[in-house]
């Protein structure tokens, strides 16, 4: 197997009372995690309301400072949180996608796939596609390509439906060329239709353009559909990580109501 691209060493995170887990206003919303994802690999975080899974992305990148454990992402060792340089060098190779899709929603798609391109050098000609360097239009638009939207690279944003608006912002996410995509409940408020539609996208993407994807669900079907693992959090703590072929209707029920 390939180098890891995310190590965890026994990293927790006690929200509220400056680290200790003995006052009670505090939340350890992480125990004790250690795991490692490797390059090209795509896992799901799965988990109730509340088992941590947004926490442990945001901490395995350097977006949130944790209480103990160590961190390597992308080259970059941390306790604690990463230094600026660190930071920088971790932000500069993930493509984010979220819940809220958080495009500018009176622009083009291809506007908004443009802006992915922001922060490179000459990054600012990337506020309209008109303007923007003829890279990174090519790149927009072979993006848009790779998720089914090439007729609607013209069409203003708020004008797309919830799926097609995620796939948008898939399509930005990777304007950079990142090796690592982190996403926080990519296809959570869509229709069974659609949310399939925008996993399938994001996975046939990730996987042509051999780049990691972790991304945290609450749909069992997109878990164990489109992840190649499956890592299980319950109250902070590790509850499973294996293949998702390995995991059984069973293991999920005990995840959830055990
Ligand atoms: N900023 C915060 N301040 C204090 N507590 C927090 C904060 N963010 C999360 N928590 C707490 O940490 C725990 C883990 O939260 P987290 O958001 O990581 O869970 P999650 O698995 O992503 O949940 P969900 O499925 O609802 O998105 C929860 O008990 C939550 O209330
Ligand atoms: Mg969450």
């Amino acid at each position: 197997m390939s180098a890891a691209l995310l190590t965890a060493e026994g990293l927790t995170k006690v929200y509220g009372g400056g680290g200790s887990a003995s006052n009670a206003s505090t939340v350890c919303a992480l125990d004790a995690v250690s795991l490692d994802i490797h390059e090209a690999e795509t896992v799901a975080l799965i988990g109730p309301n509340g088992a941590g899974k947004s926490t442990l992305l945001k901490s395995l990148v350097g977006l949130l400072p944790t209480s103990s454990g160590t961190v390597s992402a992308l080259g970059e060792r941390f306790s604690g949180e990463p230094s600026a340089a660190q930071r920088h060098a971790i932000r500069r190779q993930i493509g984010f996608v979220f819940q809220d899709h958080g495009l500018v929603g009176r622009m083009s798609a291809l506007t908004n796939v443009v802006h992915g391109w922001l922060g490179q050098p000459g990054g600012w000609r990337a506020v309209h596609q008109s303007t923007a360097p003829a890279e990174a239009r090519q790149r927009a638009l072979a993006a848009l390509a790779d998720v089914r939207l090439t007729d609607k690279a013209r069409a203003r944003v708020d004008e797309l439906s919830g799926g097609q608006a995620q796939r948008v912002a898939i399509a930005r996410a990777v304007m950079r060329k990142p090796r690592l995509l982190i996403a926080d409940e990519p296809a959570a408020s869509l229709d069974p239709a659609a949310g399939h539609e925008v996993m399938r996208r994001f996975v046939d993407l990730a996987n042509a353009r051999g780049l990691t994807l972790v991304f945290t669900s609450h749909d069992m079907d997109h878990a164990l559909s489109y992840a190649d693992r499956i890592v299980a959090l319950k109250a902070g703590k590790l509850a499973f990580d294996r293949k998702s072929t390995d995991v059984s209707p069973q293991t999920l029920r005990d995840l959830f109501h055990g």
